[in-house]
């Protein structure tokens, strides 16, 4: 069997841990694309040209998923994913991984609207600003990171603004997602709740 799970929304809604929990679930295949726009925007920290550094990024780039959480990161993430080369220098690549035999599951801003339009599945996962903040901040602090709840709500806030006011692929749900407002459901609802959106789709 090959399903496409594509789920979408804002920084901290929940859908990482959505999507990894699905992927379990059925054994399907994991991609965390924003992974890719934050080893472009690390790469880019240190100095390489955006788009040269999306058309060069291998997998090894994005392989260390904890020094690509940090704020500056995100921030240059965010970035380097308004500009079209970027996006267009990764989309084969997320395309062929969800065409993976097997069940594939992608998480992103994206994914229902632009990457996979036919996902099988397609979720939004949103939650409320403070919601969010608390939960991102609260995640940071148990990695050891420095930060106060102000500056995770601001880097949140402008990463939002950013990320759905760009003129390529912008952050909006796909016309057939299904909403999943995370901010009253603890995590094991909200992960019953995409198991069953799943199933209904097999
Ligand atoms: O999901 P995450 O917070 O790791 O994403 C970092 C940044 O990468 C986002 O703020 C967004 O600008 C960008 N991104 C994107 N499209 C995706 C995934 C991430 O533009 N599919």
């Amino acid at each position: 069997m090959s399903l496409t799970v594509a789920i979408d929304g804002p920084a901290a809604a929940g859908k990482g841990t959505i999507a990894r929990a699905v992927a379990a679930h059925f054994g399907f295949a994991h991609l965390d694309t924003g992974l890719l726009y934050r080893a472009v925007g690390r790469r880019v920290l240190d100095g390489m040209d955006p788009i040269e550094a999306a058309q060069t990024l291998r997998s090894e780039h994005f392989a260390d998923a904890d020094v690509l959480r940090m704020p500056d990161v995100a921030q240059a993430a965010s970035q380097v994913a308004a500009m079209p080369e970027v996006r267009a220098a990764l989309v084969s690549f997320q395309r062929a991984f969800a065409r993976r035999q097997g069940g594939a599951v992608l998480d992103g801003r994206d994914i229902g609207t632009v990457i996979c339009p036919d996902a099988e599945v397609k979720l939004f996962v949103t939650a409320t600003d403070e919601v969010r903040a608390r939960r991102r901040y609260e995640e940071l602090l148990g990695k050891g990171q420095k930060v106060t709840l102000e500056e995770v709500a601001a880097d949140l806030a402008r990463r939002d603004q950013r990320d759905s006011g760009r003129k390529t692929a912008p952050m909006t749900p796909a016309n057939d997602a299904q909403l999943f407002d995370t901010t009253t459901m603890s995590i094991d609802e909200a992960v019953a709740k995409a198991i069953a959106a799943v199933e209904a789709a097999q």
